[in-house]
């Protein structure tokens, strides 16, 4: 069996006539760069976070981007983000003008570690970056409660947390602004790339619409960037915005089957999901201290895995020059060795997450000294499709 990390064509076969409407819309009315299904997504997305303002933009990178911009950010400003995400989060700021100041993560949750914030405050610093990493929100109290105590401000990365929540409150709503990225893998994905800013801010929200469009559209006031969202894109997120809460809720089960499958195997670890929040999925990252010869098995297999990431940011060349070891980021350079990510999307049957939990089971069982064999539960499953 051949099991993806992900299925868009699954996706779309099974809203496929609300997408090909959507786009024949769009071409019939040739409403191609922001217009009317752009403005309509802007307030759907606003209404279903609870939020004010959804500012689009061309995706998450240039959200980030954008909405550091409008909080001012200037030459030496220190931020401080997590040792692990995507180089999104951290290579903004440095456009930015900023100076990237990494903090380690928390070892159950893989976001930043509230507890050694504080250490890294300098009195250059102005805000903090924390990420959902994964689909889980950072533990945002003791964040906020840090921020507002030296008057930073406070961005949610929320590329990865469609809808996750944190003590019952939706992320994306607890900072100066949160930024999403709706890139087509992603929880809530469109069909090129695509993002946006959220704030309860009316000025923030003002200025990061006029600097998105060069400025100010009609009235340059300043001088801005061209980052727009498409009409097909806008026209495609409406589309699927509605079943956004039944995807998550698939997520959540197969998320669940793995839990339960994986417990006792080998030595690995399954995501650990904090009491206060409620996981959303994106990603599906086990540990194990045999990570690339598992990796290796499964590939041979047929099931796909990746790699989010293979080195915490500090490590990548490309932060060579702030000279950091091992030892400035311990947990996230452990982690770097041992997360694996698993295929994970909501059509996903539970054929294949028992393919892939067999597959994992088989490869620890053969290792010199694995255990005896375990049931077979690809018959167990007898082929039936959930
Ligand atoms: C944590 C994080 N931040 C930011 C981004 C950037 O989003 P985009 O790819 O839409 O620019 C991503 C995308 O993968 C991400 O995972």
């Amino acid at each position: 069996m051949n099991i993806s990390f992900v299925d868009l064509h699954a996706q779309y076969l099974s809203i496929k006539s609300e997408i090909d409407a959507a786009i024949s819309e769009v071409i019939a009315q040739s409403a191609f760069i922001r217009g009317p299904h752009v403005t309509r997504f802007e307030d759907a997305w606003a209404q279903t976070l609870g939020v004010k303002h959804c500012v689009s933009c061309a995706n998450g990178t240039d959200a980030l981007y954008i909405a550091m911009r409008a909080l001012g950010v200037k030459p030496g400003d220190e931020i401080i983000t997590t040792a692990h995400s995507w180089i999104s989060t951290s290579e903004t700021i440095s456009q930015a003008g900023g100076r990237v100041v990494f903090c380690d993560t928390d070892y159950e949750t893989f976001t930043i570690d509230p507890a050694l914030i504080e250490a890294k405050i300098t009195p250059a610093t102005v805000g903090v970056i924390p990420v959902h990493l994964y689909g889980q929100s950072a533990d945002m109290d003791p964040i906020m409660a840090i921020a507002r105590k030296h008057n930073l401000w406070v961005i949610e990365d929320c590329a990865q947390a469609h809808r996750a929540r944190y003590k019952g409150r939706v992320a994306g709503t607890f900072g100066n602004a949160a930024t999403f990225s709706f890139y087509p893998g992603k929880n809530l994905g469109a069909y090129g790339d695509a993002g946006c800013i959220v704030t309860n801010d009316n000025h923030l929200a003002d200025w990061a619409a006029a600097f998105a469009r060069h400025g100010g559209k009609g009235e340059h006031v300043m001088e801005g960037v061209c980052s727009r969202m498409d009409g097909l894109q806008g026209a495609i997120l409406n589309a699927k915005l509605p079943h956004l809460p039944a995807w998550t809720e698939a997520r959540r089960r197969v998320a669940a089957r793995y839990d339960k499958l994986l417990e006792g195997v080998g030595d690995i670890i399954t995501p650990k999901v904090a009491p206060d929040r409620d996981h959303v999925y994106h990603l599906y990252v086990i540990r194990t201290e045999k990570r690339d010869p598992l990796r290796k098995y499964l590939t041979d297999a047929g099931i796909a895995t990746v790699l989010n990431y293979p080195k915490a940011l500090p490590f990548y060349p490309a932060y060579g020059y702030l000279g950091h070891a091992p030892e400035d980021f311990p947990v996230a350079y452990a982690n770097q060795s041992r997360i694996l990510s698993l295929p994970i999307f909501p059509e996903m049957s539970e054929e294949m997450i028992v393919y892939v939990v067999e597959r994992i089971e088989s490869f620890f069982t053969n290792l010199p000294g694995g255990a005896d064999r375990r049931p077979d539960r690809m018959a167990a499953c007898s082929g039936s499709a959930s």
